[in-house]
């Protein structure tokens, strides 16, 4: 997700329990020619692992640039350190609040991240990361992008989406993917795996509403069943509107898809790969136990965050401390408050002050 999953948010959601991970997206022509901005976007930590890049434009030419650029060079390396002693201290205080009370998805959460924290940072000297696959988006229907022909508009041009394929095919050896949409206008997700179906693209990932449904509703199983029945040698990846185990469960059931995608209802649960990959049902949890945790969680993420990105990433990551506490009542003022903040102290104050 544009302006969501940089390389911070990956990681707290690998540590959450996901697999593959995706990058946001990056445009073709600003990779290809080298563009450092562009480049950044697409930086990880080498432990993250599956990483998928994915791109978007509109020119074959400029796409077969681009990955051969990412195939040659790869992609900036991020470089994490431990936690500041200072944040752990805090995290340690607030867990020994919930000793015993804490859920299984959290603790599972707590294990990754201490192993992760413990053999952070170290001195390669490598700087490049090569990722795992390069994506290549179909399926975006934000103005920017249609309205230059790429995205979704790309996939209602099918020889053209052809042409971006065996370019992309032809500059790199790192498998290839795409992600595209159930229906866009009069094209469909039958057309396109029609038009493609002697190039060796493995993996599709379907966001199963089409262009008109935009980003609302519930994704309509039966064609998709057909799809994945008319293309055994393909793997299919759903997304669309799961945010829990109860609606995953159907889409597997209903479509016989390979895997799943998960989007917006990560953002402030990064727990929730685990309770769905464990059939979690919805418990019981005291609201404190989990205010407390969201408060870890947070804590993590902003930390993190500024590692990454540097100061600026204090401004980046208040969307995500409103979306940690979007659901416990009476948490209004507390979300206000948490998109002023101006640095973690702020934060560790805020914290102890109104959750603890
Ligand atoms: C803010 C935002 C940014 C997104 N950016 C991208 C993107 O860069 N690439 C992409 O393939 N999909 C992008 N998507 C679409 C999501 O990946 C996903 O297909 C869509 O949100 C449906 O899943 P959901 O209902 O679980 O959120 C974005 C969605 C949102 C809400």
């Amino acid at each position: 997700m544009a302006g969501v999953t940089d390389s911070a948010f990956r990681i707290m959601n690998m540590l959450g329990g996901a697999d593959p991970v995706y990058s946001e997206m990056a445009h073709v022509n600003a990779l290809s020619h080298g563009g450092k901005k562009t480049f950044n976007i697409l930086s990880a930590d080498e432990r993250e692992r599956e990483y998928i890049v994915q791109i978007f434009g509109n020119d074959p030419e400029y796409f077969k640039r681009a990955a051969s650029a990412i195939d040659k060079e790869g992609v900036p390396k991020k470089n994490y350190k431990p936690i500041k002693k200072s944040v752990l201290k805090i995290i340690q205080k607030m867990r020994s609040l919930i000793t015993g009370q804490e859920t299984e998805e959290f603790i599972f959460f707590m294990k990754n991240f201490e192993k992760f924290n413990a053999d952070a940072y170290s001195e390669q000297k490598i700087n490049r990361v090569k990722p795992a696959v390069i994506d290549i988006n179909l399926g975006c229907p934000a103005r920017k992008v249609f309205f230059h022909g790429s995205g979704a508009a790309l996939f209602t041009d099918q020889k053209k989406t052809r042409l971006v394929l065996e370019s992309v095919l032809e500059a790199t050896k790192i498998p290839v993917s795409v992600k595209i949409r159930a229906a866009v206008q009069e094209v469909s997700m039958f057309d396109f795996l029609k038009n493609i179906e002697d190039l060796p693209l493995k993996r599709i990932m379907v966001h199963g509403r089409s262009l008109t449904q935009g980003f609302a509703g519930q994704i309509d199983c039966p064609p998709i069943k057909k799809l994945v029945k008319e293309y055994p040698d393909r793997e299919f990846w759903i997304n669309g509107g799961i945010n829990d185990w109860k609606e995953a469960q159907r889409i597997v059931r209903e479509t016989g898809c390979h895997n799943l995608g998960l989007a917006r209802g990560t953002w402030g649960d990064p727990l929730l790969h685990y309770k769905i990959k464990n059939n979690f049902r919805e418990e019981t949890v005291n609201e404190q136990v989990k205010k407390i945790q969201a408060g870890i969680l947070s804590l993590i993420h902003t930390e993190l965050n500024i590692q990454s990105k540097g100061e600026k990433g204090i401004f980046e990551i208040r969307k995500h401390l409103a979306w940690y506490f979007k659901d416990f009542t009476g948490a209004k003022d507390l979300r206000k408050k948490l998109v002023t903040i101006k640095n973690i102290n702020e934060l560790k104050a805020l914290l102890e002050k109104e959750v603890l």
